[in-house]
């Protein structure tokens, strides 16, 4: 890629978009990242700290880029960030500013699961959110993620707290199943999906290959440590993340994993065109420590 070839991205603070971004600027790539807050520049990197994403601040840099990964969006509501305001209200917001800044191409994290007859209230966000895009009359990818996994990714996080206390709780069974993918796949995939035409208009399960029970995945994340797996009722579990602001899952991520989503690899691979990282390997191999 040629240092002309500028990408705008949202949510830069996020684990996706700290990453997507470091391999972008270590490709070369011209970088205006957004976010609220405060963040580390990368070599090839603007910065643009705006709380509410202020037009009159954003337009003026981000005109004619070639393309917006849309990085925004919340897995969990609060009494200030709500699924309506963060995944549909803001996805049409930045809609709106690639239009005017004549962006082309947008990029979209979306999620697994989404489908038109889901009754969970992240779904029917994403669902609407994809429908923006797709109406929007641009170059779209909407890629829908599992468990996109890395070193410092919240479930991952949550793994190696769990393994300093010496114990895993799983709530329920375990034996439902995520199909996790791993980061840097994810970034390449996204980079690709900027440029390669075979991601035009496209939307997409964005899965790794292997769809794998969380009990098993437990199992294998903490194999090398002295740590007990201990299953929680699902009912303890969900009164937690109903009740405390602060529990380890939310609402919606027991949802997530009791849905027992499985993506189509298949049509990903095809479109990608290189093997992506298996999980259970990745897991022993340890690079998630
Ligand atoms: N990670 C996964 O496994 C996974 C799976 C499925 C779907 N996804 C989707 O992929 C996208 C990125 O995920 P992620 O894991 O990187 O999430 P993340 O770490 O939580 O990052 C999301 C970013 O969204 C921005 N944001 C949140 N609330 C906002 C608000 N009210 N106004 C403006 N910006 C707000 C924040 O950026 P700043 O703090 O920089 O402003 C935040 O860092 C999300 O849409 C997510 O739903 C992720």
């Amino acid at each position: 890629m040629t240092k002309d070839f500028q990408i705008v991205v949202t949510g830069a603070s996020g684990f996706v978009a700290k990453n997507v971004r470091k391999y972008l600027s270590e490709n070369n790539v011209k970088l205006i990242s957004i976010s609220r807050k405060n963040f580390k520049k990368l070599k090839n990197e603007t910065k643009i700290i705006s709380k509410n994403y202020d037009e009159r601040i954003i337009l003026p840099k981000i005109k004619n880029s070639f393309g917006l990964i849309h990085l925004v969006g919340i897995g969990k509501q609060s009494i200030k960030n709500n699924y309506n305001l963060v995944n549909v209200e803001f996805t049409n917001k930045i809609i709106n500013l690639c239009k005017k800044a004549k962006i082309k191409k947008i990029v979209y994290n979306s999620g697994l699961g989404v489908y038109k007859t889901n009754s969970i209230g992240y779904f029917i966000s994403k669902y609407e959110a994809e429908k923006l895009l797709i109406e929007s009359g641009l170059d779209y990818t909407i890629f829908r993620p599992s468990y996109i996994v890395g070193k410092d990714d919240l479930f991952t996080k949550y793994l190696k707290r769990q393994i300093k206390k010496g114990e895993i709780q799983i709530p329920g069974s375990g034996n439902y199943s995520i199909q996790p993918i791993y980061i840097n796949d994810v970034c390449q995939i996204i980079s690709k999906s900027l440029i390669d035409k075979n991601f035009k208009k496209q939307t997409l399960d964005l899965v790794g290959p292997e769809s794998i029970s969380f009990q098993k995945y437990v199992k294998l994340f903490s194999k090398k440590t002295p740590t007990k797996i201990k299953k929680i009722s699902l009912e303890s579990a969900y009164h937690d993340a109903i009740s405390n602001t602060k529990s380890e899952f939310g609402v919606d991520d027991l949802n997530l994993l009791v849905g027992d989503f499985k993506g189509n690899y298949r049509k990903l691979q095809k479109i990608t065109k290189f093997p992506l990282q298996s999980i259970s390997e990745l897991l022993k191999s340890g690079r998630l420590f």
